[in-house]
């Protein structure tokens, strides 16, 4: 598959594997669905907007010829995950990668919302969607990998879990 005058599968080949990947209907979550599919994985895409990854799934499947599977999650639910996982292994019988890429909070509106003012009750969402539910996946998804004896999690975070943002560059928004 080429994607401009590059050969993707000749710099990267993961024909017949099989990516998991949270909120894939986001915006770097569908960047990510783009590149692993042109790189021939089937990619399950997952996320609380069954709607985008469903429309996304089919615009993979003709343009890359691949197999992805849309899939509505809820990661901060074990239950909801154990489906995504049984949902997927009844498809492929198989994980080979899992990608930890969904984020709280979606909105715009959310994130503009001064720290003063930030709600408690938002402040715990992202604590569920953000952290808890990489846990939760990661426990669950091992479980396969373990007995696969083979498996990669990413787990995707960002540089401001490293350093303080500069509020500056952000102006008035
Ligand atoms: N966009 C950036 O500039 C940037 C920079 C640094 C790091 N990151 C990291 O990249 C990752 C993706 O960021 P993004 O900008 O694409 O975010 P996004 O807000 O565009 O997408 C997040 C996705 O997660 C989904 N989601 C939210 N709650 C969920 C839940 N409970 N269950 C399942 N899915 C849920 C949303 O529906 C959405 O599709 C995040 O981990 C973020 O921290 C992003």
């Amino acid at each position: 598959m080429r994607s401009g005058k590059i050969d993707v599968k000749k710099l990267f080949d993961l024909s017949g594997r099989v990516v998991v990947l949270t909120g894939a209907s986001g915006l770097l979550g569908t960047q990510y669905a783009i590149g692993l599919s042109q790189a021939g994985a089937n990619v399950v895409l997952a996320d609380i907007d069954y709607n985008r990854c469903n429309q996304l799934a089919r615009d993979l499947q003709k343009k890359y010829g691949v197999d992805p599977l849309p899939v509505r999650v809820d990661i901060t639910s074990k239950q909801s995950i154990k489906k995504m996982i049984s949902q997927t292994i009844k498809k492929f019988s198989k994980i080979d990668v899992l990608v930890n890429n969904a984020v709280y909070p979606e909105s715009k509106k959310e994130r503009l919302v001064a720290f003063d003012k930030f709600p408690l009750l938002s402040w715990n969402k992202a604590l569920a969607v953000n952290i808890t539910s990489m846990f939760l996946s990661c426990q669950e998804v091992s479980r396969i990998m373990l007995r696969q004896k083979n498996g990669v999690i990413i787990n995707v975070s960002s540089i401001y879990g490293l350093v303080a943002a500069d509020q500056r560059i952000y102006g008035n928004s």
